[in-house]
């Protein structure tokens, strides 16, 4: 049977209590102040920033800085950094504390081209001295709970995520998260959980695990069975915030877990652009908005053809009357009933 374990609720990292094991991971392109906001709403206890460049943060660049706006509802908040040197993550890390962040990540594992360029990311794990050095001068820098986020290896010759874990375990880290799949099969495979079982039996800080948490019974599934400290939503809480509270529910072994309905999943989505429009303008806001709702509306009747005409969606006021034409059409008990997750 699932059940949630009391060591796993709440979850402590650092000086950080946090009210429950469920965390949004960062996701570079999504994970802006309305989207962690949604996920906090259905009981996220952390959500993170994309990543951000430490260089971008000490070249001054306004559209970094921008990266950091959050407010007192979005709280505690992790920002995640990524670079290569020492000393400009440490001078980052201290700028991100001033700025409000509960806690300074470090990202080990993105595997984009431009980010590896750098040596930095996935590149790090190439180069565990150099982690270890940035590690250390961060840890240095700031108050903050310093963690690291990162993937098995680099590719699947390389695995090393269990000897880089003897390096780092006393430097001071407060957590770990671990995305087991290589950077050279980025999303695609099946995530290795075991690696996160292993990483656990050697760490003395709180694991947070990442990777195939689509549905509540992966995270419960998750937890269960590798025993980490805390799980890192991704994919499966874009368009779907409720999976935190779904997952909940199902960690504390409720067996009848309801889900939104259509019109509670089309009022969210447009109380999540409205949160946008403030932020980026109308127009940037619609635009941005497009790749969530692809995420909302996946599963619902008639799909196709409802992403074709989000697609298209340029105002607020388009998306609201699109949305409730919708309904009218297809919202019934069978159509509910058919929802995936
Ligand atoms: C669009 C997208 C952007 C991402 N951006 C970041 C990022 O900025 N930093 C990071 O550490 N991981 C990033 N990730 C990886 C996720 O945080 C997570 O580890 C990964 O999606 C695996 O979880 P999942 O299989 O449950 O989605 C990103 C993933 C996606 C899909």
């Amino acid at each position: 049977m699932d059940s949630i374990s009391p060591k796993n609720n709440p979850l402590r990292i650092g000086t950080l209590v946090l009210k429950n094991p469920l965390v949004l991971a960062p996701m570079a392109g999504f994970t802006d102040l309305p989207c962690r906001i949604m996920s906090r709403r259905f009981g996220a206890s952390l959500a993170f920033t994309e990543m951000i460049s430490a260089p971008g943060l000490l070249y001054n660049s306004k559209r970094t800085f921008e990266m950091l706006q959050s407010t007192e509802e979005d709280r505690p908040l992790g920002i995640q950094l990524f670079g290569s040197e020492p000393k400009s993550l440490a001078t980052a890390a201290k700028i991100c504390e001033e700025h409000g962040a509960d806690l300074i990540d470090l990202n080990c594992g993105c595997p984009v081209r431009k980010v590896v360029k750098q040596y930095a990311g996935s590149a790090l794990m190439g180069d565990p001295n150099r982690m270890v050095e940035i590690i250390h001068s961060m840890v240095e820098a700031v108050k903050v709970p310093v963690t690291i986020k990162i993937r098995s290896g680099r590719d699947e010759d390389s695995i090393n995520i269990l000897e880089i874990a003897e390096k780092i375990k006393h430097l001071g880290l407060s957590a770990i998260t671990l995305h087991p799949r290589t950077a050279a099969i980025p999303y695609s495979s099946k995530p290795r959980w075991d690696l996160i079982k292993e990483l656990k039996a050697i760490v003395p800080f709180p694991v947070l695990g990442s990777g195939g948490l689509i549905t509540d019974q992966d995270v419960a599934n998750m937890i269960n069975n590798t025993g980490v400290d805390g799980a890192m939503l991704a994919r499966g809480a874009l368009g779907h915030p409720w999976l935190f509270d779904t997952s909940m529910r199902r960690l504390r072994g409720e067996t009848s877990i309801i889900k939104p309905s259509l019109p509670q999943r089309v009022e969210l989505m447009k109380e999540h652009l409205s949160m946008m429009i403030p932020l980026y303008g109308e127009e940037i806001a619609n635009r941005l908005f497009r790749a969530h709702s692809l995420y909302y509306v996946s599963g619902w009747p008639q799909a196709t053809w409802l992403r074709g005409n989000l697609n298209q969606v340029s105002h607020y006021s388009q998306l609201c009357s699109l949305l409730d034409q919708y309904i009218k059409e297809y919202n019934n008990s069978d159509n509910t009933e058919a929802l995936d997750s």
